[in-house]
């Protein structure tokens, strides 16, 4: 693996590599091997974040190299200099590079012209890092990603939702997509993916119904606030309640990439009835992105 910059481009080989050894350096978590040893990396963000930029922070270092954060709005970039430009100079200096930002195409464009490992940290397009340490806890907690039932509620054409589309039609389990007319994922986008895999459901109960797992993501992603009001009228039925978890199996769990609005899309009493997982799998981005890491040096 030489970058990654999304679950599209990954094989359900290298998807099943990076969730075992996942699973493995959080059994061994102060046993790391030190293979970023002498590397600095650079995360670039033009995002917010919380558990991205500490979970790379923490697992660059616990890898032993050294790691520098840097706002996109502080660089030049933020000043009109071209991504392909940044991405040759950042490439002379620095091992490697961890970027959240906006358009998939400068992600792409700086992988291919820095010359180092790139690592796609959310863009509008896919949120790769977030899928698969959600795939370690759905293996943890489930026991396997086999013959169960996701159903992804909300946002069905976001950052998120995509990545869980790509990993459904990889890996073949089954993903329900709860979602309103307006918020469905894109007619060409699900013919590009060409999946039995997916189904897309307008009525949140009927999606829920059976599920093992019950996802969510926040209603409006980052660079969508001016449709703030209108999202949360339309999306309203989609919110994860005491409803819709008695609608999915009686073991099924409640997960959530975080930063959750409880009263949105999940009422404050799932949220902590079910925050054992939640946290879980915000911890597991941890593990999972180390994972990611020693692929890409290895
Ligand atoms: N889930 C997630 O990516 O969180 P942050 O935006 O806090 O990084
Ligand atoms: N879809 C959300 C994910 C946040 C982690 C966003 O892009 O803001």
């Amino acid at each position: 693996m030489t970058h990654l910059l999304s679950i599209e481009q990954l094989s359900a080989k290298e998807i099943e590599k990076i969730i075992t050894l996942a699973g493995e350096l959080k059994k061994n978590r102060y046993a790391t091997p030190q293979v970023l040893a002498d590397q600095n990396w650079a995360l670039i963000f033009t995002k917010a974040s919380t558990r991205t930029r500490v979970s790379f922070e923490v697992g660059i270092r616990e890898l032993g190299g050294s790691v520098m954060f840097m706002s996109g709005a502080d660089m030049q970039l933020g000043r009109g200099e071209p991504v392909k430009d940044t991405a040759r100079v950042m490439g002379r200096m620095v091992d490697g590079a961890v970027i959240r930002t906006y358009a998939q195409k400068d992600v792409d464009e700086f992988a291919k012209y820095s010359g180092i490992p790139t690592i796609n940290a959310l863009t509008d397009e896919e949120h790769p890092c977030q899928i698969l340490a959600d795939l370690l806890t759905i293996k943890q907690r489930l026991g396997g990603w086999k013959g169960k039932r996701v159903c992804f509620l909300g946002d069905g054409d976001c950052n998120v939702a995509r990545a869980w589309i790509w990993a459904a039609a990889k890996l073949g389990f089954e993903l329900v997509i709860a979602a309103p007319k307006a918020f469905q994922p894109a007619a060409a986008f699900l013919k590009k993916v060409k999946t039995k895999h997916v189904r897309v459901e307008e009525n949140p109960l009927k999606a829920a119904a059976g599920c093992d797992v019950l996802y969510t993501d926040v209603w409006v992603s980052m660079g969508k606030e001016e449709e703030s009001a209108e999202r949360i009228k339309i999306l309203g039925g989609y919110q994860i309640d005491d409803a819709l978890v008695a609608a999915a199996k009686k073991k099924a769990i409640v997960m959530h990439c975080l930063p959750a609005y409880r009263g949105k899309e999940i009422t404050a009493e799932v949220m902590e009835d079910h925050a054992g997982v939640i946290f879980e799998q915000a911890e597991n981005r941890l593990h999972a992105q180390k994972a990611i890491l020693v692929r890409l040096v290895s």
